[in-house]
């Protein structure tokens, strides 16, 4: 034990002989407690994100009291926490748009309330980042736990993904290869139990990049949410918080570039979702660390893709568990990780993946047999993105990777609804299909509209590809030659806007590169025509967002929540 009890953070509320020290013990003596109870004890928050209308959370009151038992066994003392829940399937016009509204409520909770260290319950979609956000800038001992997937889908005895099933049975449907009746059947078999996502959509990636960072305990992510194991981490997570808040073992000294850099090869080894790299962009910003788009690249090129799952592959995570998990997969690229890095269990990754083992190697491929030789994401710059865009390789039509072709604009989403399934939309397997104002102020919230639908023209000619551009992110769980996160959008004038109908568009991966091809002159006389919008929101948190979000290459954080700063602690009077 490091700390002295009078020490703790929270005995200035619970320790002090005033008025106000009368009042916070005696408010806890209402809820049933004993002064012994908490004071002098690691108070644990259990910043907890389930809300009913989150299915992918609707375990975690369970859990939380799993937690709780876990930080009584250890001496702490927990309180649980609500905080703001991000769901990605409900929350409109974009989940995207409220991470930061849940980075501030957590990091708030944890400053304002006496609060010693933190369990972060999350793990649909937003929640992981801004959960993980919030505690870096408030920086007290945290553990993340994750939601963990739910169980496999299944319809007629096959396997169903989150997302990409759905994706690809709704393309069937638009081609008329699937009934009404069989639709209406994959409706009720797709989501069979609580937990996230189990395909490596934005949940299951981050969830494996929080453990990859060495903010989980070794080898949560993978658990499946209905698993007993699950409840297990969650009782370890209790006891080990408290131990964390003794050894004063904080998040920022664990988050680190070394950690950073494990983060990414771990998303390029897993096919992980595009939308990881905004999310490490505005952690390491958190932190003050800058993470340039070009790290991700450099990276990617020699680090394979091992996870075989969908959408990049072929299993699910609950057979990514049984497989080994995210350890088994790590143990395979040991040699790529920086494996002296610090963990929320007081050791070093190195030691934490000692004895990893994959059980089947076709869910997490050997280095000798890769899903792809290196990484599945890949950053493209041009006189179309200056501040760069992404493409998912691992999960796109390696034929259109170099690819030129004539533009179809679409202004923005409702547009694109009106026009796309056209009998006189001019569209051939050629065209380059161009989303505009879909970015960060644009959508606004950069939804996930980067999966363009094919138009109906197409799929009944049997296309199920072609290239498409925009400013927005993709689901991690879809697919396609989708080139996303276009930076500077097209809502505040980035070349995006200026694309018109017929113009030629080059997109090529190998040369990570990504133009159109016009002439820089061409270029300035169309964007001395260019009108600027009028903004989204006059008010409201909408006005905050759209006054303060950053753009995507720069992680869409506010401007005002990023560095290394200090807030000072709340005086108590
Ligand atoms: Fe919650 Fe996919 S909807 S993780």
């Amino acid at each position: 034990m490091s700390k002295a009890p009078e020490e703790l953070r929270s005995f200035r509320w619970f320790g002090a002989q005033t008025m106000r020290g009368f009042s916070h013990r005696s408010r806890m003596k209402q809820l049933g407690f004993r002064q012994e109870d908490f004071t002098g004890r690691p108070v644990i928050a259990l910043i907890n994100t389930w809300s009913e209308i989150n299915s992918c959370h609707a375990h975690l009151r369970d859990r939380a009291e799993a937690i709780k038992k876990g930080v009584w066994q250890a001496g702490g003392f927990p309180l649980e926490i609500p905080a703001f829940s991000i769901t990605e399937t409900y929350m409109k016009p974009s989940p995207m748009l409220y991470r930061n509204l849940l980075a501030m409520d957590t990091e708030e909770n944890l400053r304002s309330l006496p609060i010693d260290g933190a369990v972060l319950m999350g793990g649909c979609d937003k929640t992981t980042p801004a959960l993980i956000m919030g505690a870096l800038s408030m920086n007290l001992p945290s553990i993340y736990f994750p939601a963990g997937p739910m169980l496999r889908g299944n319809w007629k005895g096959q396997p169903l993904g989150s997302g990409t099933d759905l994706f690809k049975f709704w393309t069937e449907r638009c081609a008329g290869t699937i009934t009404e009746e069989e639709w209406n059947e994959m409706e009720g078999g797709i989501a069979r139990s609580p937990g996230f996502c189990m395909t490596m959509g934005t949940a299951a990636t981050m969830t494996a990049l929080a453990e990859a960072l060495g903010l989980t305990l070794p080898g949560a992510s993978s658990i499946p949410a209905p698993d007993s194991n699950h409840t297990r981490m969650a009782m370890a997570c209790g006891r080990r918080i408290v131990e964390m808040v003794w050894e004063d073992l904080k998040p920022r000294t664990i988050l680190t570039m070394p950690a950073l850099e494990n983060a990414i090869t771990v998303d390029m080894a897993i096919g992980g979702s595009t939308n990881a790299i905004i999310h490490l962009v505005a952690l390491a910003r958190r932190c003050g660390l800058e993470l340039p788009l070009q790290r991700f690249d450099e990276i990617s090129e020699h680090v394979p893709v091992l996870a075989n799952i969908r959408p990049s592959g072929k299993f699910l995570m609950e057979d990514f568990y049984y497989a080994g998990g995210l350890s088994g997969l790590m143990g395979q690229i040991r040699d790529l990780l920086h494996l002296d890095c610090m963990t929320v269990n007081g050791k070093t990754l190195g030691d934490n993946l000692s004895g990893a083992s994959v059980e089947n190697s076709d869910v997490i491929r050997p280095r000798a047999n890769p899903l792809a030789s290196s990484g599945g994401t890949v950053v493209l710059f041009g006189n179309l993105a200056p501040d760069g865009a992404v493409i998912k390789t691992s999960a796109a039509d390696p034929r259109l990777l170099d690819h030129t072709g004539p533009a179809i604009v679409f202004r923005n989403y409702a547009d694109m609804e009106a026009r796309m399934n056209r009998e006189d939309l001019d569209v051939t397997e050629d065209s380059v299909l161009v989303l505009q104002d879909a970015g960060p102020l644009g959508g606004p919230g950069m939804p996930e509209w980067g999966n363009l639908p094919i138009p109906k023209k197409l799929l009944d000619r049997g296309v199920r590809d072609i290239v498409r551009i925009s400013d927005a992110r993709m689901s991690g769980t879809a697919y396609g030659t989708c080139v996303l996160h276009v930076s500077p959008e097209s809502f505040i004038g980035g070349p995006l806007a200026l694309v018109r109908d017929g113009d030629r568009i080059q997109l090529n991966v190998a040369a990570h590169s990504l133009n159109v091809l016009l002439s820089d002159s061409e270029l300035a006389e169309r964007r001395s025509k260019w009108v600027k919008p009028q903004p989204k929101y006059s008010r409201g948190y909408g006005a905050l967002y759209s006054e303060h979000v950053t753009q995507a290459h720069e992680g869409c954080d506010f401007d005002f929540l990023g560095g290394s700063g200090e807030t000072p602690e709340p005086e108590i009077h």
